[in-house]
């Protein structure tokens, strides 16, 4: 990987880590207003109008948290991107309150659906039901149209360009719930999630931007509960519409990323398995046929103890048997 886009990668593992302080933070705030409500809920219904939580954005930013964020530039800033992430079961909702920026003069204010980074995006081209050029919202052309867009997943990011100092924006950002989850980034770097297509012909991906051990439990495809047993099982999961595929890789993209294994027949019990790359996904192929489910836990993995142990997973990049 080139040096750049390590540094990148980096950047945003460090946000990462960074965020989930602050939302414990939030949470401690948010007992203390339920103290509150069991006191006096008319004093917490004003409450509540006053706490929304506001802070300023910086040119490089990253956001979990539910509030209004306003961005006032200091000075030129040509190359900023604000990511934004929910938990796997939100969807990113932006409204624009108040945007002064110079459209006509180059500056830019554009949303993308998912997160991009050196031209690698998630969800991959061939798992989002949107072209690359419909998952842009250029706010200097919506006008005074749409003032909020949604994303469909748990990940959006904002691009912004603003010459002029003085000039910013300020959007309010909220999660709405998701009720059929498909393509996910894990917040963190351990966590367990149980991931379900049922009946659709779908895609879906959980990625965790992290090297990881991963423990699959309890596959079910349809297809096991049919007469299939009979038939010899086929080889790989070629003959198979249904299957799950564990990726790794450097970059963002599912789609450019190294297939490590391919489960295609249901299984209870679990399978371990490391890998040592920067980003593993675990993708759900469905031919909405079937409800397919799978659960997995994970946990982030010590490339350099991995490495005194004698196995390189700081090269190459693939599973180790354990
Ligand atoms: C899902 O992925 C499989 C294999 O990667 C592909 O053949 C199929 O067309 C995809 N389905 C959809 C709905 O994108």
């Amino acid at each position: 990987m080139a040096c750049a886009s390590r540094f990148q990668w980096h950047v945003l593992l460090m946000f990462l880590r960074v965020l989930q302080g602050e939302s414990r933070y939030i949470q401690m705030k948010n007992a203390a207003e339920d103290a509150l409500f069991l006191i006096n809920s008319d004093l917490k219904r004003e409450l509540s109008e006053e706490q929304i939580y506001r802070r300023s954005l910086r040119c490089i930013d990253m956001l979990s948290i539910d509030g209004q964020f306003t961005f006032t530039a200091e000075r030129p800033q040509l190359h900023c991107a604000l990511f934004i992430i929910g938990g796997p079961e939100d969807f990113i909702t932006i409204e624009y309150n108040f945007v002064n920026i110079n459209c006509l003069g180059g500056d830019i204010l554009k949303v993308f659906d998912g997160w991009i980074i050196k031209g690698e995006k998630f969800p991959s081209s061939l798992d989002h039901p949107l072209s690359t050029v419909e998952r842009y919202t250029d706010i200097c052309e919506l006008g005074k149209m749409g003032r909020i867009t949604r994303s469909s997943q748990n990940v959006a990011m904002i691009f912004f360009r603003v010459q002029e100092p003085g000039n910013g924006f300020t959007l309010t950002i909220r999660k709405t719930p998701n009720l059929f989850p498909c393509n996910i980034i894990s917040q963190s770097p351990s966590g367990q999630y149980t991931m379900i297509v049922p009946h659709q012909h779908r895609n879906c991906s959980f990625s965790i931007i992290y090297p990881v051990v991963i423990k699959i439990y309890d596959l079910t495809l349809g297809h096991f509960n049919e007469l299939q047993l009979k038939k010899p099982p086929p080889r790989g999961c070629g003959g198979t519409g249904d299957f799950v595929e564990l990726l790794g890789g450097t970059g963002l993209d599912p789609s450019k990323m190294f297939p490590l294994a391919d489960l295609c027949h249901s299984f209870r019990g679990s399978a371990q398995m490391k890998i040592g790359c920067d980003n593993s996904v675990i993708r759900m192929v469905s031919s909405g046929k079937f409800i397919n489910q799978v659960t997995f836990e994970y946990n982030q993995l010590d490339r350099q103890k991995e490495g005194q142990e004698g196995n390189s997973v700081e090269e190459v990049c693939y599973p180790i048997d354990s």
